[in-house]
């Protein structure tokens, strides 16, 4: 099992904070550091030390107190940012220095005016003035989706040479599809002679829907840690879903990898980061969603009535959410609604619920959705005429 082990790295404070409106202040932070801790992630990259005083803060104050997890911080592969960085984490247990740099032809070009050979060295040398200051570095070849494949096997080994612990592999645009994210972290595995020296990590973006998919494909072909933040907030269409990630693992056991993760503190942990940066949680999305567990057609409702399995996947116990729901819309069938109405204390016979049917379904076209106040009318209304 050892090598199955998948690390989780949360950068819900560093990539999930830069989210437009999401800021956090340090007291919210340290907060959201303490829960994530108790989640069971492995690494909380805290912040971006050198962007600002405030942050710089955070990061320190999170170091004082976080005993379990590493602590990281982010920094360019600019000396005085490391520097920064390193300061900010001085009182970590465990801390971690994430530097790095684009290496795709088009950041080498259109960001840098640069060359293939010069950033390199600058990869190198980011990393052994991180090794100054602590053991554990994270080097991030930013870009990576979108770099070539022979370069970017050349820049793992020469990071790892310098003393990278972790060499991070960003499909920073999101723009790979699931089969190249994984063929380009197998390539590395095949073809970076010291590659068992380091971890490769997957930092997938959500530009095409594919974060999640592609940092199981990374996973697959050889990755061991996923880096990823609560609800997939992150920059433009977001960052890899902590949630989803450590859920499609833990279902699918036949893959053999597991986490640390306390998946029953999934929503809880999903409705803080959402209360406490005011982003509200998309009702679909997986896991965390409010209908996640909701079930509203007629024909599903009538099949997850018989057997629960039918249509859930996951028992909501497991991570953490209210109770499935049956909810009453007019595309519900009459198992949902004698299932609501015994839930409210009516008992009614086949017969009866057929007759209440009509009833309801004249409510339903009128509203999304019928409330337990509709049934109680339905149901009185109905009682008085019967009796
Ligand atoms: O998306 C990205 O490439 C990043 C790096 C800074 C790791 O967030
Ligand atoms: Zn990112």
């Amino acid at each position: 099992m050892a090598n199955n082990k998948v690390d989780i790295f949360d950068t819900t404070l560093r990539d999930g904070e830069q989210v437009p409106g999401c800021k956090l202040n340090t007291k919210e932070k340290i907060e959201l550091a303490l829960q994530l801790e108790a989640l069971g992630v492995d690494i909380i990259e805290a912040g971006f030390p050198i962007s600002s005083p405030g942050d710089f803060e955070s990061v320190n104050e999170i170091s004082k107190i976080i005993k379990n997890a590493s602590v990281c911080g982010l920094s360019r592969a600019v000396q005085k940012d490391i520097e920064t960085a390193a300061e900010a984490l001085k009182y970590a247990t465990r801390p971690r220095i994430h530097t790095g740099i684009g290496t795709s032809d088009i950041h080498i070009k259109g960001k840098f005016n640069s060359n293939r050979e010069d950033i390199l060295q600058r990869a190198v040398q980011c990393v052994k003035w991180a090794r100054n200051f602590v053991d554990d570095v994270e080097f991030y070849a930013e870009d990576a989706g979108r770099t070539d494949n022979d370069y970017l096997a050349r820049v793992v080994e020469a990071v790892i040479d310098a003393g990278a612990t972790v060499v991070n592999i960003p499909d920073t645009t999101g723009y790979c599809l699931p089969h190249q994210y994984g063929e380009k972290i197998a390539y590395l595995i095949n073809n970076v002679p010291n590659v068992d020296k380091a971890k490769l990590s997957c930092h997938c973006h959500n530009d095409l829907g594919l974060a999640t998919a592609n940092s199981i494909a990374g996973v697959i072909a050889g990755a061991r840690q996923i880096e990823c933040t609560i609800n997939g907030l992150g920059e433009r269409a977001g960052n890899t879903s902590l949630e989803e990630v450590v859920m499609v693992l833990q279902q699918h056991k036949d893959l053999g990898f597991y986490t640390n993760v306390n998946t029953k503190q999934l929503n809880p942990m999903s409705r803080l980061v959402s209360d406490t940066m005011r982003m509200p949680v998309q009702p679909n999305k997986a896991i965390v969603g409010a209908n996640a567990f909701s079930h509203s057609s007629g024909i599903h409702q009538d099949g997850f009535l018989k057997s629960a399995i039918t249509y859930e996947i996951i028992d909501p116990v497991e991570v953490g959410a209210d109770t499935s729901k049956i909810v009453l819309t007019a595309r519900s069938g009459r198992s949902a609604l004698a299932f609501r109405l015994k839930n409210l204390g009516y008992e009614f016979n086949r017969n009866a619920v057929d007759a209440l049917y009509e009833k309801f379904l004249q409510v339903a076209d009128e509203k999304k959705e019928v409330m337990d106040e509709d049934l109680h009318v339905m149901a009185q209304q109905f009682e008085a005429v019967t009796v």
